[in-house]
């Protein structure tokens, strides 16, 4: 947030930031922090050349009071300029803390101040340069080292007038993987710098006078470089800039999302990747390096029509919509920095100082809950073929109301979205007392679960905000099956079946997308079934963790009844279910499973039933007994599952909506089930 010429106390300026991070605290709530001019001087200009940091961890709302607890800062005193910027984590590298918390700094003194979203996957390499040159390091985070860098690369310039833009330009020359940043510097006082790549960003601007312009054209810097070889910012030159035409009072928001700014402008600026926005005496000009095809040379500033709630989730009706359509995203998350698709082999951070240990266990545990219950399920098969290890998949409440035996040459997996199901937790306090190796597969960093195991996997889904379980149960299938992989690094006879599943889980976030576009086929669908009582859904092998997970998700937002059915045990009971009249849903793809789903099919049909079912794209010979067939792409047999899986939570989803249900918020349920 930046305001020129708009007289605003620091308590104005802290309830925006602060306000601002209500808003984006979906995104991430383990930590936050705020950066703000701390100067004591009468002037803007004197209290720009210091910085305070105020960081907590936990949630906003627990910054909030660590701030109402400082004393030194003066809250009612008014400033014409001041830049401050915050942040809410979810933390990637290193534990929710107030030093892992953003803003992070350059040095002790707070020259240089920056809040990212996304992951530096070369910062290992990074920071091992910078402290190579002296640069001392706080945090365990990627972050730091892009603070510690745009110091480096000002105490390195060339140039005593570089401007700011220009240095932040060189910051990300370096960086690899995706990030939104703004920075902040007592060497450029109320002036501020941000830029992206792949993760999003956005400019406010908010403006009571008519602005110079509805658009800014880009300065290319390859084009505009001064004799030096460097440019300064077009401060002169108004055709590259924004600014207000009376020039007197402009705010500046730079947001990840525009939640964050909506209640004070809906004029908005969203940024491409690698343009670098600069605001400087008020004015905002957008610089890249240089034009490359299809890149509109000007960004237009729109009008958003928007309410708050629908902004935050995007063009989607419900958190549960955005998060089945962000799995093409959220698996490559998964992914992320742990796959080397060229040399088919795998990393996990987490696990690599136990992994030998876990090579020699006597057998793996996987213990959770619902869908993360599920998710073991679903890879149990592949688990045993690539560790050659037994494989349990235990429900964490059965398994202690069993008191089922565990040993210390046990591994028993902890899989829990949350982190924090007591259930689960309790499971692995109970693994833990009898000496078992414990790992935890979650997706919240510094949880109850993720704190208490050994050593574990970070899916790296971003916040599940839909109380239906859609993203996580993806990002965890492949979580785990990065683990059998791990598992058989070594072994040689695996290799080919290695190569076969990496190179499957390359292709699976384009594969997803194309499940993703059966949308409209599966909204038809449901309008078909939504006012039946009950659906059937069967298959087996690969597909049973499915059935599973698809009954679940369709009972728990739609409030029908739904079952899961293993396809070979139909002639042992659940056959007695079907008539015309009962909607079954069958999952039938080409593996080792085929021939015997082709019996249960018919079966189905000699008993007047109309089975809908999801197979291949090309199997015409089940087409053929259906009643309707939902088509999926084909992959790899065993990450089959991450693409079966999505049509039937766009099937619950559209059900639910269709019986007049609030998606996000079923009855009776809870996100987090924190009591046994
Ligand atoms: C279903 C769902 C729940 C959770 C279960 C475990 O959509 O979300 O069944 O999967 O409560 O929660 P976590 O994974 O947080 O341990």
């Amino acid at each position: 947030y930046l305001n020129y010429h708009v007289p605003r106390t620091r308590r104005d300026i802290l309830e925006i930031l602060l306000k601002g991070l209500h808003r984006l605290e979906y995104r991430g709530y383990d930590s936050a922090g705020v950066g703000i001019d701390a100067g004591n001087g009468k002037d803007w200009e004197t209290n720009a050349k210091s910085i305070q940091l105020i960081k907590q961890r936990g949630k906003v709302k627990m910054l909030d009071e660590e701030i109402n607890k400082q004393q030194d800062i003066e809250m009612d005193v008014e400033f014409d300029v001041h830049l401050g910027i915050a942040h809410t984590r979810w933390a990637t590298h290193g534990a929710p803390s107030p030093v892992n918390s953003h803003p992070h700094r350059s040095d002790k003194t707070n020259e240089f101040i920056v809040v990212h979203n996304g992951i530096i996957t070369n910062y290992k390499d990074l920071r091992k340069f910078l402290e190579s040159k002296g640069y001392e390091f706080e945090s365990e985070t990627d972050t730091e080292s892009i603070a510690k860098l745009v110091k480096y690369m000002f105490d390195n310039r060339e140039n005593n007038d570089i401007s700011f833009a220009t240095l932040v330009e060189r910051v990300t020359q370096q960086l690899e993987g995706a990030f939104a940043l703004v920075f902040k510097s007592v060497h450029y006082p109320g002036e501020a710098v941000g830029t992206r790549r792949g993760s999003p960003l956005l400019m406010g601007v908010r403006c009571d006078h008519k602005l110079s312009s509805d658009h800014i054209p880009v300065v290319y810097r390859s084009t505009t470089k001064d004799k030096k070889g460097c440019t300064a910012l077009p401060r002169s030159d108004r055709d590259t800039c924004l600014f207000p035409v009376d020039e007197k009072s402009v705010e500046y928001y730079f947001a990840s999302d525009a939640s964050a700014v909506i209640e004070h402008t809906n004029r908005v600026i969203f940024l491409e990747d690698d343009d670098v926005a600069a605001v400087v005496e008020g004015r905002l000009s957008i610089h890249r390096i240089k034009r490359t095809a299809g890149d509109y040379p000007a960004r237009a500033i729109q009008t958003l029509q928007m309410e708050l709630q629908q902004i935050m989730k995007g063009n989607y009706s419900s958190f549960m919509q955005k998060e089945i359509f962000e799995q093409p995203e959220s698996v490559v998350n998964t992914m992320r920095g742990r796959i080397n698709f060229e040399n088919n082999t795998v990393t996990l951070g987490g696990l690599k100082d136990h992994i030998k240990e876990i090579q020699r266990c006597r057998r793996l545990i996987l213990i959770a809950c619902g869908t993360s219950y599920h998710a073991g399920v679903a890879t149990r098969q592949v688990l045993e073929e690539l560790t050659e290890l037994p494989v349990m998949v235990e429900l964490a409440s059965d398994f202690l109301d069993r008191n089922t035996p565990v040993f210390r040459d046990d591994v028993c997996f902890f899989i829990s979205q949350s982190g924090e199901t007591a259930d689960t937790l309790m499971a692995l306090r109970y693994s833990k007392e009898r000496g078992a190796l414990t790992v935890g597969i979650t997706n919240t960093v510094g949880s109850s679960i993720s704190r208490e195991t050994d050593c574990g996997v970070h899916i790296n889904a971003g916040p599940e905000i839909g109380v239906a379980s859609t993203k996580a149960y993806t990002s965890q299938f492949v979580a785990l099956i990065m683990f059998a992989l791990l598992m058989s690094d070594d072994r040689i006879s695996m290799q080919p079946r290695r190569r076969e599943i990496i190179q499957g889980l390359r292709v699976l976030p384009d594969l997803i997308k194309d499940v993703l576009a059966l949308d409209d086929e599966i909204q038809k669908l449901a309008m078909e079934l939504y006012e039946q009582k009950s659906v059937l859904i069967m298959g087996r092998g690969y597909h049973y963790a499915t059935c599973l997970e698809g009954a679940l998700k369709i009972k728990e937002i739609t409030y029908m009844h739904s079952e899961g059915i293993m396809a070979g045990e139909l002639k042992h009971g659940p056959l007695a279910l079907v008539d015309k009249l009962m909607p079954v849903i069958m999952i039938i793809m080409r593996d080792h499973t085929y021939n015997k789903c082709q019996n249960a099919l018919q079966q189905i049909v000699a008993r007047q039933g109309r089975p809908i079912v999801i197979c291949d794209k090309d199997d015409y010979e089940t087409a053929k007994n259906s009643s309707r067939t939902i088509k999926v792409p084909h992959c790899v047999d065993c990450l089959q599952g991450v693409l079966s899986v999505i049509p039937l939570q766009l099937l619950s989803f559209h059900l639910a909506v269709l019986r007049g249900y609030d998606v996000d918020f079923p009855r009776n349920l809870a996100k987090s089930v924190t009591v046994e």
